[in-house]
């Protein structure tokens, strides 16, 4: 009679704590395989930028990256700024295909609206500040 009674509180208690086990482990490894890829909606590839090759904005993007940006990104923008080491995810870097591939308009989009941990500059900076970091991160990609 009381090992029955056992038994029923052990399925009592095993099912939702089985439940809370299965939750955390997919809570914490989808932790470990970082954040799900963050993309522009496509309508910002049709933002124009208004600096294409105007290297005047290019030096003044320069300025500004390395006043708001390269403590997370780093100075050369390989994403390894001394702020940026303990972050998840990572702080992007510039120098690589995947960020280089996207149009000015979707790194334009993705600097204005920010995603945890990196900050919007929606209102710290102008719409000409924006474009002209474009311009540096191209400029950073070797481009
Ligand atoms: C607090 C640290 C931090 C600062 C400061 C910061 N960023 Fe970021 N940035 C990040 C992190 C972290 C990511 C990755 C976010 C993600 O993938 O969800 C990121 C991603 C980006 C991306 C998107 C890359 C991609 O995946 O397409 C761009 C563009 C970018 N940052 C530009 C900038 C610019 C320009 C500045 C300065 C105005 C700046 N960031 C300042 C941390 C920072």
């Amino acid at each position: 009679m009381e090992d029955f009674k056992n038994n029923r509180r052990f399925k009592f208690i095993a099912a939702p704590m089985l439940f809370l086990m299965v939750l955390l482990f997919a809570t914490t490894s989808n932790d470990a395989f970082g954040q799900t890829a963050w993309v522009a909606p496509s309508s910002s590839n049709s933002l124009k930028n208004p600096y294409v090759g105007n290297t005047n904005a290019t030096a003044a993007g320069k300025n500004l990256y390395k006043q708001f940006c390269a403590i997370c990104h780093g100075d050369k923008g390989k994403g390894d700024g001394l702020a940026g080491m303990t972050l998840k995810p990572r702080p992007a870097n510039f120098a690589k295909s995947d960020i280089q591939s996207q149009t000015d308009g979707a790194i334009y989009w993705k600097i204005t609206e920010g995603r945890a941990p990196m900050a919007s500059y929606k209102t710290a900076l102008t719409e000409q500040q924006r474009w002209q970091l474009v311009n540096y991160i191209r400029q950073l990609g070797g481009k």
